[in-house]
């Protein structure tokens, strides 16, 4: 059952998902067995290892395929367009490999550091990959990167980690079919609830399962969906021939942080702009960066690509730089109590962390400071507590500032 047409709250309860045909089962078995009898040899009920298949990761690959609006159908693609990889990381490894050695890449200027590295520091080497970091915010700086080399993929990332810049996805996706280019858009901190990117152009959209599809701070995991059965196959192939696939018991964790995905956003949302608007008026805070402030350099594009229900919504994160330096910034991290110091986001508690000594540091320190994340910068993740209760802890700890 495909239901394209359900609404998408329906969709991450229903989406590419169908009973148990033995027992009836509403849920998938967590199908742990690595390999399957086969009558003769190659006669067999269509599972034969399970890197190749497997029926749990499949259950997950056609709800996240499904939510992302593939398009695809099981006669074209078995799980519809849908790839589950064992972490974000091994998913854009994957994708990566649609590439041949020597390669350019055009890269949003702030991506996740692991992405960053990935590009810079392991495939430039391994694979010859030329990645050219702009600001894709301009979409006439595109166009200009184009004239230098034709890149034969272009990575977005929206809202960029950790500093929330938002890419114009209709613009990028209209360039990058005109020159037949692959659009690729990491949507892990928009999620297929606020952002559509297959539905805006691109042709393939990527996940850090590990953010807020797995929701729960419990699952590390990755996702690919593309809506062009080319891609599809060779993107079948690669995962299969890589090997970087996700786990059953993964699968049914990620399955099942995608059936809550809704309502969580929902709240995420809410919470998220009512903090940052708390933030703005904060004496200690010098500037909180959150795209549904008006403050926000892209809030226009914002309000038109992220919406929830058809009204514009902005997700969990935000980003603020404390006023002072490293010190104040220590302080203040060292002094909340509800939200939790570590890396990662998108769980149902909210956590917060310093991008330049944390998730980013593998940025080289002259990016980190063109893209200004700078020892003041502090980065949030708004969970589903009572905003309440957020609220007072972020007050205390910013009176240690
Ligand atoms: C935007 C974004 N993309 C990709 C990744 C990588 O995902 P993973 O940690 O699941 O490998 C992350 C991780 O933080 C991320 O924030």
């Amino acid at each position: 059952m495909a239901h394209p047409h359900l609404h998408l709250e329906s969709r991450c309860v229903h989406g590419g998902q169908h009973p148990d045909p033995v027992t009836g089962a509403v849920m998938p078995a967590i199908a742990t067995s690595s390999t399957f009898i086969q009558e003769s040899p190659g006669v067999h009920k269509g599972f034969e290892y399970s890197r190749s298949h497997n029926a749990t990761r499949f259950a997950f690959e056609r709800s996240i395929a499904n939510l992302e609006s593939s398009g695809l159908s099981e006669e074209q693609e078995r799980t519809c367009g849908g790839f589950a990889f064992a972490s974000g990381l091994a998913a854009i490894s994957t994708c990566l490999e649609l590439l041949d050695t020597g390669d350019t890449l055009v890269s949003m200027d702030d991506v996740y550091g692991g992405t960053h590295r990935l590009f810079s520091k392991v495939r430039q080497r391994s694979a010859g990959l030329a990645p050219v970091y702009v600001d894709l915010t301009n979409p006439a700086l595109f166009e200009a990167a184009l004239q230098k080399k034709k890149p034969a993929m272009v990575w977005v990332e929206t809202p960029t980690n950790p500093t929330l810049k938002v890419v114009d996805l209709a613009a990028i996706a209209t360039i990058a079919k005109k020159h037949g280019i692959i659009s690729v858009c990491d949507n892990t901190f928009a999620t297929p609830m606020l952002q559509r990117p297959l539905e805006m152009g691109f042709d393939i959209v990527m996940h850090s399962v590990t953010k807020y599809l797995g929701g729960h701070s419990d699952v590390v995991g990755g996702a690919l969906v593309t809506n062009r059965a080319d891609l599809a196959e060779k993107l079948r192939f690669l995962q299969n021939a890589i090997g970087g696939v996700m786990g059953p018991f993964d699968a049914y964790l990620a399955l099942r942080g995608v059936k809550t995905l809704a309502v969580r956003m929902q709240r995420h949302c809410e919470s998220g702009m009512h903090i940052a608007q708390w933030l703005e008026k904060h004496p200690k805070v010098e500037r909180v960066v959150y795209p549904g402030l008006a403050s926000h350099a892209q809030h226009a594009v914002a309000k038109k690509q992220m919406q929830l229900a058809g009204k514009p919504a902005f997700g969990g994160m935000i980003t603020i730089f404390i006023r002072g330096g490293l010190a104040e910034s220590r302080r203040f991290l060292e002094n909340v109590h509800m939200f939790a110091l570590a890396e990662s986001l998108g769980g149902v508690e909210s956590l917060i962390e310093h991008p330049a000594i944390m998730t980013h540091a593998s940025v080289p320190a002259e990016s980190r400071k063109a893209l200004g994340i700078s020892d003041n910068l502090v980065r949030l993740s708004v969970g589903i507590e009572h905003q309440q209760d957020l609220i007072n802890d972020l007050e205390k700890a910013l009176a240690h500032v």
